[in-house]
């Protein structure tokens, strides 16, 4: 169903709902094409709601009948619901609705994926499903009834009747129609058991499809270690009898945190050795801990409405991210997440797409589960902590838990916890919640000799944006240390509270003039400008403490070195070589941090670095000099890194553990860069006596980056050509590695591919998400990959308008490059606009990013 004229919704027209629903009772008579949806619902009237207007959202379904307490009623229904005269006084709702899982492409609502009915409700995908005032400070009990010839039948909540082709759940705690699930289908359990703090016996179980019986463990792992970690550091306990994961194949995010059903793309939660990366695995460790700790962030306690979306998710994230840097190494989980929020977060803030944590409009909410509401959501919580301190914080978090339980709250709500607990004002700090845009922070020192006295002024300015014109200085909280010319630290990390546009601090009692460590453990979500010399960074990248200052001296060393390679041609810089080099040998730091420090800024990194700098970024150019660069540091250090090679290489049984992980990321990176001077033959053995996929698929990115991967990509695909997982990294594999004058016609022929499946979001993405993050392929002069990416973009938006959604982000930096890939990829986003019938969500990310 198409909107003609999207409306704009207003976080400033909040008002409450007319009714309160104290009992849901729904019953499915499942159909491939025709599945019955009856709805008993108790309504009486909201004492705090002024306006009385009764409207059940509710799209694409067939209404076949509807009563109040026992009499036929006839509605008022329009494309987006129904609105009907009801009585002054409590009454009862029913209605019988038809709906089309089998012919639901866009999964959300309910819909079938590989013969399985599965839902997806948030945002708004309850009205998919039957009326129902579809919003999140609407919070009842359910009761579901489930008829269909499956042998496994879910919901949320405990069962109460299970029977043959036919069951029952009850869900005893409230909860808004985005949390419900249903699953149906010949499903696998593995099972296992949790005893809560409380000694509560808690049945765990993962549901997946026949066959996929043998990649369940870790996450059955990773969910108990979650739900104890829940318990030991934010005191919180499950609270149902049971928990439940489902396995989905066709599923347009990574995961659903539904109350006690959490649903899972199969990409987020199925992992073995045979077939997952390390990294994967360490991405499903940290998605099932994301959406079972939503079960008090964001179940418990919810959102009163969508504008509030960071509340539980900028939470939940930040959540998440502890539990992974206590499981796995801190420094190293913050330097990915920074890497992360640059590449996906900062080009988000500096573009149209630019929205404040909160927004305060929106057309379509689904373009809204952004890099800033969750991932800058987070940083504002990290730095929130950093400011109070971590005592304060959890004292803050206990009052939150148990004032707001049950409640829709709102980000005043979630601040006043603060306010009360720490005697502290937090209006200024409240900006970070409402304005748009990534603050560049200037340092500049003095230094007086005679005194013995640093002095660093720190000047805050956020460029404008359509969501806010006029921005205000924001309150950053600054950890500097500062570093002695013998290397020890001089001073300890001190956090400095930034609240004005221009402020100084002051260092004293300093014998000889420091190199100042500014922004340790990247404290605020900014753009540091601190204008160190080369030595002063050198000094820093051989002796900071800070792990995470320590990584990023090198950076930016790094950064630096490409800048002049790609505007002026120069060679790579010797000094920072020779300083890498010394500490990818120091065997004291771990082996991941080693593999961060080989990295290399992302193309689309330097590329807003150039266009920061005034200069327009030639996609060509950089990818040049990140090639020029690569084959002098495998040169350069040839022999160092086919030392790591050999004495890092595991011998012992597969574990997809940081330690060993960590290990494999630095001989993989030194494998890769290898081949580049010894040849192919490292990477064609490892690929070749490889048994787990991280060995090899780096040997293939390796192989396939040489050109020499042609047998290697028909043998991985003649093994693997049964498990989908596996395959969606061929696809995506062969686009990343191809050369970029190569990428856009690579990207084709897998199109025609027979396992092509393009109405699988993760198939899709395999192939033009790696299209799209592709940037000198993408970005091709011939501008045939911004036509390839348009093409299929039309032709999956009336399919799947979220996916297709998603994928248009890829043209929000466009103003940052040269008239004529300007006025090429005008053409696609016009094309598009064009199309008749486009969806709304593509609508609204390509008028935003277009304007
Ligand atoms: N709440 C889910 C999570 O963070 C994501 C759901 C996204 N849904 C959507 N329609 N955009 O884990
Ligand atoms: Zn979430």
């Amino acid at each position: 169903m198409r909107d003609a004229t999207p409306q704009t919704i207003y976080l400033s027209d909040y008002q409450p709902f007319g009714y309160l629903v104290d009992e849901v009772a729904l019953t499915f008579d499942l159909d491939p094409h025709k599945t019955r949806v009856k709805s008993r619902i108790s309504f009486r009237r909201n004492p705090e709601a002024e306006d009385g207007e009764f409207f059940l959202h509710g799209e694409g379904l067939k209404l076949i009948s509807a009563q109040i307490d026992g009499k036929p009623v006839t509605p008022k229904v329009t494309a987006s619901g129904l609105t009907c005269d009801v009585p002054d006084t409590p009454f009862f709702w029913e209605a019988e609705v038809e709906i089309d899982p089998k012919g639901n492409t866009a999964l959300e609502g309910l819909y079938m994926s590989n013969g399985m009915y599965c839902t997806q409700c948030e945002a708004e995908g309850f009205r998919k499903i039957t009326y129902y005032p579809d919003r999140p400070d609407v919070m009842s009990v359910f009761t579901v009834t489930i008829n269909g010839p499956h042998p496994v039948l879910l919901s949320n909540g405990n069962p109460v009747a299970q029977g043959q082709n036919h069951a029952e759940w009850h869900d005893p705690w409230p909860k808004p129609a985005y949390l419900f699930a249903l699953v149906a289908g010949d499903l696998i359990a593995h099972s296992d058991r949790f005893t809560t703090m409380s000694g509560r016996e808690v049945d765990l179980n993962l549901y997946v499809r026949p066959g996929d019986e043998g990649k369940c463990a870790f996450g059955m792992e990773a969910l108990k270690a979650s739900m104890k970690w829940d318990e030991d550091v934010y005191g919180r306990e499950y609270d149902l009898d049971l928990f439940n994961i489902v396995a989905v194949d066709d599923f347009n995010m990574g995961a659903m945190e539904n109350k006690g059903l959490n649903i899972f793309n199969s990409a987020a939660v199925l992992a073995s050795p045979e077939t997952s990366t390390d990294d994967n695995f360490e991405r499903i460790e940290a998605i099932i801990a994301h959406e079972y700790f939503h079960n008090w962030t964001g179940n418990r306690i919810t959102c009163r409405d969508w504008f509030q979306l960071c509340l539980k998710e900028g939470l939940t994230v930040y959540r998440d991210s502890q539990f992974t840097s206590d499981m796995r190494s801190a420094p190293v989980k913050r330097i990915g997440d920074v890497i992360d929020l640059r590449s996906r977060q900062f080009a988000e803030d500096q573009g149209p797409l630019a929205h404040p944590v909160r927004p305060e409009s929106f057309q379509e909410i689904n373009n809204f589960y952004t890099a800033t509401v969750y991932e800058k959501g987070a940083e504002v919580i990290g730095m929130l902590k950093t400011l109070v301190g971590d005592e304060a914080y959890s004292k803050a978090l206990d009052l939150y838990f148990e004032r707001h339980d049950g409640d829709a709250a709102t980000i005043e709500d979630w601040l006043k916890v603060f306010e009360e607990t720490t005697g502290r004002d937090l209006t200024q700090f409240k900006r970070w919640y409402s304005q748009a845009g990534t603050p560049r922070v200037d340092v500049t020192e003095a230094w007086d000799a005679g005194k013995g006295m640093l002095t660093l002024t720190f000047a805050q300015h956020t460029p404008p944006s359509t969501a806010t014109p006029k921005p205000a200085p924001q309150v950053l909280p600054i950890a500097v240390g500062l570093i002695g010319p013998d290397g020890s630290e001089v001073a300890p990390t001190r956090v400095l509270e930034v609240t004005e546009a221009e402020q100084s601090f002051t260092f004293d009692g300093l014998d000889e003039r420091p190199v100042a460590s500014v922004l340790r453990g990247f404290s605020a979500p900014v753009v540091l400008k601190h204008d160190l010399s080369k030595d002063e960074r050198l000094h820093l990248l051989a002796h900071d403490s800070d792990a995470f200052n320590r990584w990023e001296a090198g950076r930016t060393l790094a950064r630096q070195s490409l800048l002049s390679t790609i505007l002026h041609g120069s060679a790579p810089d010797a000094d920072w070589l020779d300083a890498l080099q010394v500490v990818l040998s120091d065997e004291t730091l771990e082996p991941a941090y080693r593999a961060l420090m080989l990295g290399l800024p992302g193309h689309a990194d330097l590329a807003s670095t150039l266009h920061d700098t005034g200069e327009t970024p030639d996609p060509a150019a950089i990818h040049r000099a990140v090639e020029s660069t690569r084959d002098a540091m495998a040169a350069r250090f040839a022999e160092v890194l086919g030392d790591l090679y050999t004495r890092h290489t595991v011998d012992a049984p597969y574990r997809p553990d940081a330690e060993q992980s960590g290990k494999r990321a630095l001989t993989n990176a030194a494998m890769s860069l290898l081949t580049r001077v010894q040849g192919a033959d490292r990477a064609q053995a490892q690929f070749d006596g490889a048994d787990n996929m991280t060995q090899q698929l780096s040997a293939l990115a390796a192989l396939v980056r040489s050109g020499q991967g042609d047998k290697a990509l028909a043998d991985f695909e003649a093994q693997w050509r049964n498990d989908r997982l596996v395959m969606d990294k061929w696809f995506g594999l062969q686009v990343s590695q191809a050369k970029p004058d190569e990428a856009a016609a690579v990207a084709q022929r897998l199109t025609e591919h027979a396992d092509f499946n393009w109405k699988n979001p993760n198939r899709f993405r395999a192939v033009f998400g790696s299209l799209a993050m592709h940037h000198a392929g993408f970005h091709h002069e011939s501008g045939k990959g911004y036509k390839l990416l348009a093409d299929w973009l039309i032709k999956l938006d009336p399919v799947n308008p979220q996916t297709t959604a998603r994928l248009c982000s890829a043209f929000q930096t466009w103003r940052r490059y040269d008239v004529d890939r300007q006025k090429k990829i005008e053409v696609e986003l016009d094309r598009i606009l064009a199309t008749p019938g486009l969806s709304r969500d593509t609508t609204e990310m390509l008028s935003r990013i277009r304007e």
